[in-house]
């Protein structure tokens, strides 16, 4: 058969021209801001694959929906647009919009968790394993050993392990366990998929001692997008309709809506149990803001509305899937060290295959993030020891088996010509390894010290 490409199914209205800098303008900006992706300057990189949170491209329609904006204080007819696509799309019954992930985060932690409780995960993610713990909670991690080991093929990494589930459930009482936190797809694993299967067996479990599921639903049109691509059985099922079943095995759900949902500022939390509902309506007032707005413009919401509907369509995830797998794909054909299989949002490089030369201790991640930048001007973001943060009780680091750097692919933003350039400066990067010196930590911030470290050259 003869070959047949795929295409973005768009095409590009407005363009906004990027500058790059001299390499010996780089390695200033890059030592100006401690070595640390975060505290550069946007209009100082080239390529920006810090995150996929807040930078996709909108659609036209997105765009015209900004124009219809009700910015009334109260009871805004987009927010019953929104309410309206989350019940229909998402098939939550009740919604309380905040202005990001972690907000919903932060009250779904509060109204659920005891001190002393346990929150099990398939691994966690920064922000909300946080407040799971300010809430006075431990986090324990119940993913799949798989996920853990960037060189395991295993198509659904993000699956939980029912035995560690269960031990934990043995060991300290359901009693003690409010929820399991759940995520799709795992960003901290990779980007990696959980399966209906998996999450089927999951719900069974929970149901059986009143364990509720919270849904960290950040990445669940990918997540879905996976499922169809790789497990038994969902070939013939829409992303939309995968999205629905993997929604109705849950209790509730936190959403970062800068990531699917297709839009620059956005999050909400969703629930079926009315008096989860009533709780985070009262608390929203208090954080964010009326529960008709929760600190969102009409606009914002108008935007998320019609992003979340964009952001099921078959065609839509086929183009921005098979984007991080192109990418992932010539990495993979160089030799170059990435977590497998290529995750949804994201190429993962593993910095520790990178750089065998240097301990955790000298930050590899953190190192090859900076060296990425000085090469070409492409911005990646760290996903190690610096991320892990330190042990609460002991005051060690944290030293997770995965010292990763994510280049992270904002949704239609770049083309297959930026994703060419990006896999050429990591290759060189990787064949001059060898010469690269560590980092050492000059200030550490407090909380999620990755965003505001400062680092020297060893
Ligand atoms: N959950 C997941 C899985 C996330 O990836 C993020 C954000 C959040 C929750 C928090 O949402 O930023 O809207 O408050 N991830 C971004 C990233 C920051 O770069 O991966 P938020």
């Amino acid at each position: 058969m003869k070959k047949r490409s795929w295409a973005e199914p768009y095409k590009i209205k407005m363009v906004e021209p990027l500058r790059m800098l001299s390499k010996k303008e780089r390695e200033k900006a890059m030592a100006d801001a401690g070595y640390n992706t975060f505290l550069l300057r946007s209009e100082d990189v080239y390529i920006d694959l810090l995150t996929d949170s807040g930078t996709s491209a909108m659609s036209d329609r997105q765009w015209a929906g900004m124009m219809l904006g009700d910015e009334a204080y109260a009871g805004s007819r987009n927010f019953y647009h929104l309410e309206k696509t989350v019940q229909d799309i998402y098939g939550y019954k009740h919604l309380v919009p905040t202005h990001q992930g972690r907000a919903a985060e932060h009250m779904i932690s509060r109204i659920l968790i005891k001190p002393g409780d346990y929150i099990p995960g398939n691994m966690y993610f920064t922000t909300t394993k946080l407040h799971q713990e300010l809430a006075g909670a431990k986090f324990v991690d119940v993913i799949v050993d798989e996920a853990h080991d960037p060189n395991s093929e295993y198509p659904f990494k993000g699956d939980i392990d029912l035995n560690k589930l269960q031990a934990l459930i043995d060991k300290v009482g359901a009693d003690k366990i409010p929820y399991v936190a759940m995520a799709t797809t795992v960003n901290m694993a990779g980007g990696q998929p959980i399966s209906l299967k998996n999450l089927k067996a999951v719900r069974e479990l929970t149901k059986k001692y009143g364990i509720d599921i919270v849904h960290d639903m950040t990445r669940v049109a990918e997540n879905a997008y996976m499922i169809q691509q790789k497990e038994e059985g969902y070939q013939d099922k829409t992303v939309a309709e995968i999205v629905k079943e993997i929604n109705s095995l849950t209790d509730h759900a936190t959403m970062s809506a800068k990531k699917d949902a297709l839009v620059n500022i956005g999050g909400f939390l969703a629930t079926n149990d009315p008096r989860v509902f009533e709780e985070a309506r009262n608390m929203v007032v208090v954080y964010e803001g009326l529960h008709t707005y929760g600190g969102l413009a009409g606009r914002d919401m108008e935007a998320m509305a019609i992003g979340i509907k964009e952001s099921v369509m078959d065609e839509h995830q086929k183009a921005r899937v098979g984007q991080v797998q192109y990418l992932g794909d010539l990495l993979i054909k160089s030799g170059v060290p990435v977590v497998k299989p290529i995750g949804t949002h994201g190429v993962f490089l593993d910095a520790k295959a990178f750089y065998p030369h240097l301990s955790q201790d000298e930050f590899p991640a953190q190192t090859l993030a900076a060296e990425l930048y000085i090469d070409s001007g492409v911005r990646a973001m760290e996903r190690g020891v610096v991320s892990a943060g330190r042990n609460k009780e002991t005051g060690q680091h944290n030293y997770p088996k995965l010292e990763l750097v994510r280049l992270t692919i904002p949704r239609r933003v770049y083309t297959q010509a930026h994703m060419d350039v990006v896999a050429e400066s990591v290759i060189d990067v990787f064949e001059n390894a060898k010469n690269a010196r560590g980092l050492k930590m000059i200030y550490e911030p407090k909380y999620l010290r990755f965003f505001q470290a400062r680092f020297e050259k060893l």
